[in-house]
C-alpha cells in the first residue's frame, strides 16, 4: 500500500539537497509514503502514482515533531505549585514529591489513561515521536512499571530513578544512589533505552556531580545511553559531565558558563532547550543564540510535566524559542525535528528523505513560519498516512 500526499504548498524536509535553504524546502511538492517510509520526495509534477492519493489543498507540511523529553507517566495535578509560583515562590524540585505520592498511589489503568491521553494530546499537535521518562516512581517496583507502561507508547523509554531523592530516603541519599544504581536499575533496564539523572547541586531534593556520575556510569555498564537533566537552577556541573561521558543530550541548559558552551560546541552532544520551564516558572530563557553561534546543536522539547511545564505543544515551544530564546523559524523548527532526532540518536526520523519514516505534520498555514507567527493557534496535526 502507497500514498501519494500532494498540494502541499511547501515542504520542509530537512534536507538542503532537496530543496532551498538548511530546512530544504521544496514547494508546491508531493511525497510518496510506502510501508511507513518515504519512498520519493520533489515537486509535485514529477509524482508518480500511487495506490492513495492525499491532496493537502496547498498547506505546509514538516517532519512530524520529535519531543525528545517528557515526563508522561504520572497522577495528581499541581496547579497549585503553579499558581504560587506565579506569586513570587521560587521552584526547586520540591513539588516532585507530591507527584511521586499521587502516582505511586494510582492503580495502572489510571496511570495509562492519563498517558495515552497526553500522547493523543501530541499527535493532534504534530509530534510523532516522544521520549518517556520514569521518575515518579522512586521504588523498584513503580520506576520499573512506569517504563513498562512507558513502553506500550514509545520506545525512546527513559530510566529516571535519580529524578529526586524521595522522601523515604531523607538524609540518606547514598543509600538511595545505591539503589537506583542496583536493585533499581536492574528492573528498570530492560523497559529503557536511555538513562537520566537530575544533576543539580542547588537543589536540596536533587544529584551532586559525584551521584551523578555514578548513576550514567551504572546506566551505561547496563546498556543504557545518557541523558542528563543539567544546568536548570544554576550553572552546575551537569553538562559537563553529560560531554564528558558522551551524553547523547544534556536538557536545559538554562545557566551556561563558557565552559558550558564550549564543551557543548565541541562534541556530540546535544544542548536540549525546553522553553515551556522557563514560561512555567518565570525563570530566565536559555540563551539558544549564545549556542548556535557557538556551534552546538540545540534541540526543542515539551518537558511535559506537572510540575515545570505541562504543555504537550511543540509549536508553542518552538513560538517561545523564536520570541524569547533569540532563534530564528528555521532554527526552532530544525530544533524541534531534526534536533530532536539528534538528542534521541536517530537517523530515521526528524527528516523526509527517501527512507526516513513517513512521519509528517501538517499545517493549516501556508509555510512553517506560521508555527511562531501564530502562536497559540492549533495549526499543527500529524498526518495519518495507510501505507
Ligand atoms: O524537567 N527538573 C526536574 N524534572 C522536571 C520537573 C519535574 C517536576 O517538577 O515534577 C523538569 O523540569
Ligand atoms: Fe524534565
Amino acid at each position: 500500500m502507497s500514498t501519494l500526499v500532494t498540494g502541499i504548498g511547501e515542504l520542509v524536509t530537512n534536507d538542503p539537497l532537496l530543496g532551498a535553504g538548511p530546512l530544504g524546502v521544496v514547494h508546491d511538492a508531493a511525497l510518496v509514503a510506502a510501508d511507513g517510509l518515504v519512498a520519493w520526495v520533489g515537486p509535485a509534477t514529477a509524482a508518480p502514482a500511487a495506490d492513495e492519493r492525499v491532496d493537502v489543498g496547498g498547506r505546509a507540511v514538516v517532519p512530524g515533531f520529535v519531543d525528545s523529553h517528557a515526563h508522561l507517566v504520572f497522577a495528581g495535578d499541581r496547579s497549585a505549585e503553579f499558581a504560587a509560583r506565579m506569586t513570587g515562590v521560587r521552584y526547586d524540585g520540591g513539588g516532585i514529591a507530591s507527584t511521586v505520592h499521587a502516582t505511586r498511589a494510582a492503580s495502572d489503568s489510571e496511570l495509562r489513561t492519563r498517558l495515552a491521553g497526553l500522547v493523543a494530546e501530541m499527535r493532534a499537535q504534530g509530534t510523532t515521536t516522544v521520549e518517556v521518562k520514569s521518575g515518579y516512581g522512586l521504588t523498584v517496583d513503580d520506576e520499573a512499571r512506569s517504563l513498562r507502561l512507558a513502553r506500550e507508547v514509545t520506545a525512546e523509554t527513559t530510566y529516571l530513578g535519580a529524578h529526586v531523592v524521595p522522601p523515604e530516603y531523607a538524609g540518606r541519599r547514598d543509600d538511595y544512589v545505591a539503589l537506583v544504581t542496583g536493585p533499581m536499575l536492574d528492573a528498570c533496564a530492560p523497559y529503557a533505552r536511555w538513562i537520566d539523572v537530575f544533576c543539580e547541586p542547588t537543589s536540596p531534593h536533587s544529584f551532586d556531580a559525584d551521584s551523578a556520575r555514578a548513576v550514567l556510569e551504572a546506566g551505561r555498564r547496563a546498556g543504557l545511553g545518557l541523558r542528563v537533566h543539567a544546568n536548570q537552577l544554576s550553572a552546575g556541573p551537569g553538562v559537563v559531565l553529560g560531554c564528558e561521558l558522551g551524553a547523547a543530550s544534556v536538557d536545559h541548559c538554562t545557566y551556561l558558563s563558557g565552559t558550558d558552551v564550549d564543551a557543548l560546541a565541541g562534541g556530540g552532544t546535544v544542548a536540549t532547550l525546553l522553553p515551556g520551564v522557563e514560561f512555567s516558572t518565570r525563570h530566565p530563557y536559555p540563551d539558544a543564540r549564545r549556542l548556535i553561534d557557538a556551534g552546538a546543536t540545540v534541540a526543542l522539547a515539551s518537558d511535559c510535566n506537572p510540575g515545570t511545564s505541562f504543555t504537550t505543544s511543540m509549536p508553542f515551544c518552538v513560538a517561545l524559542a523564536v520570541r524569547e530564546m533569540g532563534m530564528t523559524p528555521v532554527e526552532a523548527v530544525t530544533a524541534a525535528t531534526a534536533g530532536g532526532a539528534q538528542a534521541l540518536r536517530r537517523d530515521d526520523i526528524g527528516h523526509l528523505r527517501v527512507g526516513a519514516r513517513a512521519d509528517l505534520a501538517v499545517l493549516d498555514a501556508p509555510s512553517y513560519v506560521h508555527l511562531a507567527y501564530r502562536p497559540g493557534v492549533p495549526l499543527a496535526r500529524t498526518l495519518p498516512l495507510r501505507t
